[in-house]
């Protein structure tokens, strides 16, 4: 993490659900302005967050987390960097990770990289033709497919809606793909995520600090899950006339561990069908924001049938989709819809002979009140 991202952030701490926003300091104040491995501290309720492999854990359930997240955290973190208090539980849950792949598993090689790809590889200007790995053995179809759309998913439409020299925080970053496209509109851009190896990733990228894993993605399945190499350029600032403008910080969006009111835009893609309770999304995008700010949201909308069935229980009736629902949420915390854009492609490379196509829903909004 980078001590001058510290004025950005607070403390995620929940005490009877309100946040508690304290202001956060390095434990160790002579570490140097990268901090690998330390300890943030709550100046008002002195709760602890540790950083590791630069990767700060502002989140309200540390313990909770490093259980949880074991998978992705153990592939990078030795234990000695684990605090004691936590240590015994961490690895009797090491020991019980399941092997298997799990689709949604966001701390899986797997999963990562197909975002990876999603978020780093484009076809116009590509150097290597990676959707076709294997000489004469790619689909006719997969190929029109990915040529076509690729290049015109959901991190490509909001650009245009960013304005220039916007503080900008971005919330369910993943690997951090959109900081690229938008470091030329933006004069500070924060990524938060639940996702540890996600930042570890997104900060690896696009800061340069180290990752000890290999970036790789799918071609024949014959040669293994993930086996092909990727080739993505490495930025190491975010440097700009002397001030810093990125870092990606492991949060949750119902205690986002940054400033309120601190942004001028809050982005959401693809990240409000995996809430429990979707209106916290643009209740935590309205919080971050000043009044006045923009908001950005899309998604696929894929309803685990629980939460549908509460969001059809509560919308009016005049809403007849997932998209007029979601805007209907939005509207609800406080914001106008400016420009909305239906069905946006969203491709993923599985492997050679399977792609998964979304249709997206993408809006920008203004926060009224
Ligand atoms: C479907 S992925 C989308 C990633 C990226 N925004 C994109 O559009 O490619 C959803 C992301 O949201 C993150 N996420 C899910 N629930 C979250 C939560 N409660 N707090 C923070 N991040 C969350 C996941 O770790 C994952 O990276
Ligand atoms: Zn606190």
């Amino acid at each position: 993490m980078l001590k001058s991202t510290l004025p950005r952030l607070c403390c995620p701490q929940l005490h009877r659900e309100k946040q508690c926003l304290g202001a956060l300091q390095i434990k160790d104040e002579s570490a140097p302005d990268e901090i690998t491995y330390g300890t943030l501290l709550c100046s008002v309720c002195e709760s602890e967050y540790p950083i590791f492999e630069g990767v700060a854990i502002l989140v309200p359930d540390v313990r909770a987390y490093l259980l949880t997240h074991v998978k992705g955290i153990s592939k990078f973190v030795a234990d000695e960097h684990i605090p004691l208090e936590y240590l015994e539980d961490y690895q009797d849950y090491r020991n019980e990770i399941e092997e298997e792949h799990i689709e949604e598993d966001l701390e899986s090689d797997r999963v990562n990289a197909l975002y990876l790809m999603n978020h780093y590889l484009s076809v116009s200007g590509a150097e290597t033709q990676w959707w076709k790995s294997v000489p004469e053995s790619e689909s006719p179809l997969i190929t029109e497919l990915i040529e076509k759309y690729w290049d015109h998913g959901p991190l490509s439409v909001v650009p245009a809606w960013v304005p220039e020299h916007s503080a900008v925080i971005e919330l369910g970053c993943g690997v951090g793909g959109l900081y690229r496209k938008l470091k030329k509109h933006s004069d500070f851009y924060l990524g938060v995520d639940s996702s540890f190896q996600s930042i570890l990733i997104a900060r690896h990228l696009n800061l340069g600090t180290p990752y000890r894993g290999e970036l790789r993605y799918p071609g024949d399945l014959l040669y293994g899950n993930l086996s092909q190499k990727m080739e993505v350029s490495i930025e190491s600032g975010g440097q700009r006339e002397g001030k810093l403008q990125v870092d990606f910080v492991v949060g949750e969006i119902d205690a986002v561990p940054a400033i309120h009111g601190g942004f001028d835009v809050s982005i959401s893609l693809n990240a409000i069908d995996m809430l429990d309770e979707p209106k916290r999304l643009p209740e935590a995008q309205a919080r971050v924001i000043k009044s006045g700010g923009l908001c950005i949201q899309s998604g696929p909308y894929i309803w685990h049938e629980k939460i549908a069935r509460g969001l059809r229980g509560r919308a009016p009736r005049d809403t007849k989709d997932s998209a007029s629902v979601v805007e209907w949420l939005y509207r609800k915390s406080g914001f106008k819809i400016e420009d909305s854009e239906r069905h946006i492609p969203w491709l993923f490379f599985k492997h050679l002979r399977q792609i998964e196509i979304y249709s997206v829903h993408a809006f920008v909004a203004k926060k009224e009140t």
